[in-house]
């Protein structure tokens, strides 16, 4: 039997919520399958835990989250506390630590979700975005001079090595060969200058050594233009921290929503964990009313299995996932239903084969 080692980390709003019906769906699937279990121990880190000891997490907190396989993280961020201190000081140094250098974002339409355009089919909405998830713009490089004074000046520098650069690109073109999908790199190099010209030379270096894998690259305002006007174009994307950031919310809204948008923070190596988590944060509006949409945090447990080399179970969550918004009678209020959470997670536990 395999065990894996969880590290729970439900944090705030809707977060708890929605990684309770994730666990569930988890334990449904391996006790069904057999050849794999759980062990999960829960942290309590996160706005409530600061408000209580000036801090996110235990000063020993990374040291404590290396024991573990994986990483399961429900959302972080609640009114009271900036929202620049809950996420650099819990999610943001999480990835950072363990080296989390690809965020994984599928963006598939599913049977039975709503799609706010027309022509979106179940086949022309079908992407992979992998985000470059350790530097860019998310750096923490940057000053504030002057502060308070006339004179004030702020500076927040992209920060992009070729390590870095190098590494994201060879992982998605690994991805699209294995999948014999194209890759289309996004960036903006007639305007910035130096980090996404340097972007573009070192895209089209590395597509070199992969010239089986057709390659597109867009500047990201005509690439948010044709995600909506033409999505079928897109099968694998590589981009930069902030823009995967911001397109991947596109990404989530044609597929969708919000309340079905997954992502995983992978450590290809396997050196330190990798975190799994819906994209969504903690929804402080529909916190605590058991109406927040489980079906991201279970799609990431979808993202889990496959990352620990069991495909088969996480398609047999996503088939789940698809099976209940195709019957569309336990759906959540945002998906047009009147269900609640735990209604929803119980029934994909009830569809797992
Ligand atoms: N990964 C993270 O932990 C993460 C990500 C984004 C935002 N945040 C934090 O979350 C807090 C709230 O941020 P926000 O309001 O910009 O984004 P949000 O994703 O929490 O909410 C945006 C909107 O989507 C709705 N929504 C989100 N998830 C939903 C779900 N599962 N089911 C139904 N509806 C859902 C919310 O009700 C809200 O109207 C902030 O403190 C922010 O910093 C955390």
């Amino acid at each position: 039997m395999n065990i894996k080692k969880i590290a729970v980390i439900a944090g705030d709003g809707i977060g708890p919520e929605v990684v309770a019906e994730g666990i569930k769906v988890m334990e449904k699937a391996a006790v069904l399958d057999g050849r794999i279990s759980f062990e999960f121990t829960h942290f309590p880190w996160g706005c409530e835990y600061y408000l209580e000891h000036g801090k996110m997490m235990a000063d020993d907190g990374i040291e404590q989250l290396k024991a573990f396989d994986a990483i399961y993280l429900g959302a972080v961020g609640y009114p009271g506390v900036p929202d620049h201190i809950s996420l650099w000081d819990l999610l943001l140094i999480i990835r950072k630590e363990f080296d989390q250098y690809v965020n994984l974002r599928p963006i598939q339409l599913l049977d039975g979700a709503t799609c706010p355009i027309t022509h979106g089919t179940k086949e022309n909405i079908d992407m992979l975005f992998i985000r470059e998830n350790s530097e860019g713009e998310y750096a923490g490089a940057g000053d504030w001079l002057f502060k308070g004074k006339q004179e004030e000046v702020v500076l927040q520098t992209g920060v992009f090595s070729r390590k870095g650069t190098e590494r994201i690109m060879r992982h998605a073109f690994e991805v699209a060969k294995k999948e014999k999908k194209s890759l289309t790199s996004i960036s903006k190099g007639n305007a910035l200058n130096y980090s996404m010209v340097f972007w573009d030379e070192v895209f089209e270096e590395i597509s070199q050594e992969y010239p089986e894998v057709e390659t597109y690259s867009y500047l990201v305002d005509a690439a948010a233009m044709h995600m909506i006007m033409d999505p079928g174009r897109f099968e694998v994307v590589v981009t930069s921290n902030l823009f995967g950031d911001i397109l991947t919310d596109v990404g989530a809204a044609l597929a969708g929503g919000m309340g079905l948008a997954a992502g995983a923070n992978i450590n290809p190596e396997r050196t330190y964990p990798s975190m799994f988590e819906p994209v969504h944060g903690s929804a402080p509006d529909i916190a605590g009313k058991q109406i927040a949409n489980p079906l991201a945090a279970i799609w990431s447990v979808s993202q889990m299995f496959d990352f620990f080399g069991f495909e088969d179970i996480g398609e047999n969550i996503l088939q789940a996932i698809e099976k209940v918004m195709t019957e569309g009678e336990v759906l959540t209020p945002d998906l047009g239903g009147n269900a609640k959470t735990n209604e929803v997670g119980e029934r994909v536990v009830q569809l797992l084969k």
